[in-house]
């Protein structure tokens, strides 16, 4: 879809809110629960484009119980974070990332699509008017949810002729209530998040709330996340809310890391594509991340259950892990699957992490204080 004319950052109409909250202190934070003053609002409509962009004080929405949204889930959403040091710098992530993706997301269930640099410039202003709400503490940070959601009041199924475009920001900790120790995963066989061909490679809305039954069961049996397998070969694809890592070791000492290909079925995720860049630029020999074994091979393939299973049997599982803009990288200590557990060591006794998850966290995080020099860190 072409929308025209797109987004005009010139237009911006800012509202402060005349009642500031009160901001809790980071270590009262639940993901997601808390959020900031002020939101970001772009109207669209089919007949005049995108309209005036609006920052105003975050308030409930209002809209027809007919919107398309409501019925035939037009949503699609982002999460990006920003990240603020001691000197009071706040920086974005990779945000041309999100905004690539939140394109194809629109384009996929035919929303609106528009120019990923204005948005970034209006998120910026958005953040920065929001600025006192970022957490410096470490593993703490601003969290980014740009959502499009589809505003037609009709109940016919089509492309719908009017979206908003809306972005919040929650300060954020740890996403999962255990905080940053390892997690646990259930592999899930009765359920499958996402087909190919289907919609899994797309971060839409309509992938989530089928997603909540298979994960209480595995919190039911004592999991933090459920593992989406694929096919009768039980591929792995990722985990509840993040892309998954495995490292083995191969005869000659090498360290393999692999994640499953994405081929639709897996959302390309920001941090998966960080993890995989960093690792083959040290397997490159361009860089060297602290901790990274010495010979490193980066693989993006098909992986299975078995191999799994396999590789635990003969002591060549290293490590597991997930990644996500939320979670950041959470290692994995177990995998319930077909009724026992694979038992995957979490590095050095204490550490709680492998090394290769540790490199790339830390990494991350270096770059996104601003102590590690990096084109990723977009200042806001
Ligand atoms: C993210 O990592 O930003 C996500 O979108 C996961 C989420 C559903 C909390």
């Amino acid at each position: 879809l072409i929308s025209t004319p797109d987004i005009d950052v010139s237009q911006l109409q800012v509202e402060l809110t005349k009642n500031p909250k009160t901001r809790p202190p980071a270590s009262k934070l639940i993901f997601g629960h808390t959020f900031t003053d002020h939101m970001l609002t772009i109207p669209w409509s089919e007949s005049t484009g995108w309209g005036a962009p609006e920052i105003k004080p975050y308030q409930p929405l209002c809209l027809d119980p007919s919107a398309t949204v409501f019925h035939y889930a037009f949503t699609l959403f982002e999460g990006t974070k920003a990240y603020k040091d001691n000197e009071g710098t706040v920086r974005l992530f990779r945000p041309d990332m999100n905004m690539a993706r939140m394109n194809r997301s629109a384009a996929r269930i035919a929303l609106p699509t528009f120019d990923g640099e204005a948005l970034t410039e209006l998120i910026k202003k958005l953040v920065m008017i929001d600025s006192e709400w970022i957490p410096k503490e470490k593993g703490y940070s601003l969290y980014i949810r740009p959502t499009m959601i589809g505003t037609q009041n009709a109940l016919g199924v089509g492309p719908s002729s009017d979206a908003l475009l809306f972005v919040i920001c929650s300060p954020v900790g740890p996403y999962y209530a255990s905080g940053f120790k390892p997690v646990q995963l259930y592999a899930t066989t009765e359920f499958v998040r996402a087909a190919p061909g289907g919609t899994g490679g797309y971060k839409l809305g309509s992938n989530y709330a089928p997603g909540v039954v298979p994960q209480a069961a595995a919190a039911k049996a004592g999991y933090s996340q459920n593992l989406w397998l694929l096919g009768d070969e039980h591929a792995l694809t990722e985990v509840g809310t993040m892309n998954l890592f495995v490292a083995f070791k191969k005869p000659d000492g090498t360290i393999e890391l692999t994640t499953p290909p994405l081929a639709d079925v897996v959302l390309p995720g920001v941090t998966r594509d960080s993890a995989l860049k960093l690792a083959r630029d040290h397997a490159a020999g361009k860089i060297r991340i602290p901790g990274f074994p010495e010979k490193l091979e980066v693989s993006e393939r098909k992986l299975v259950m078995a191999d799994l299973v396999e590789a635990e049997k003969n002591g060549t599982l290293v490590e597991v892990f997930g990644t996500g803009t939320a979670a950041i990288v959470s290692a994995v200590d177990k995998i319930g699957y077909l009724g026992r557990d694979i038992v995957i060591p979490c590095g050095p006794a204490g550490q709680g992490m492998g090394d290769i998850a540790k490199g790339v966290l830390e990494t991350l995080q270096g770059i996104q204080s601003g102590e590690l020099e990096s084109e990723w860190a977009v200042i806001a």
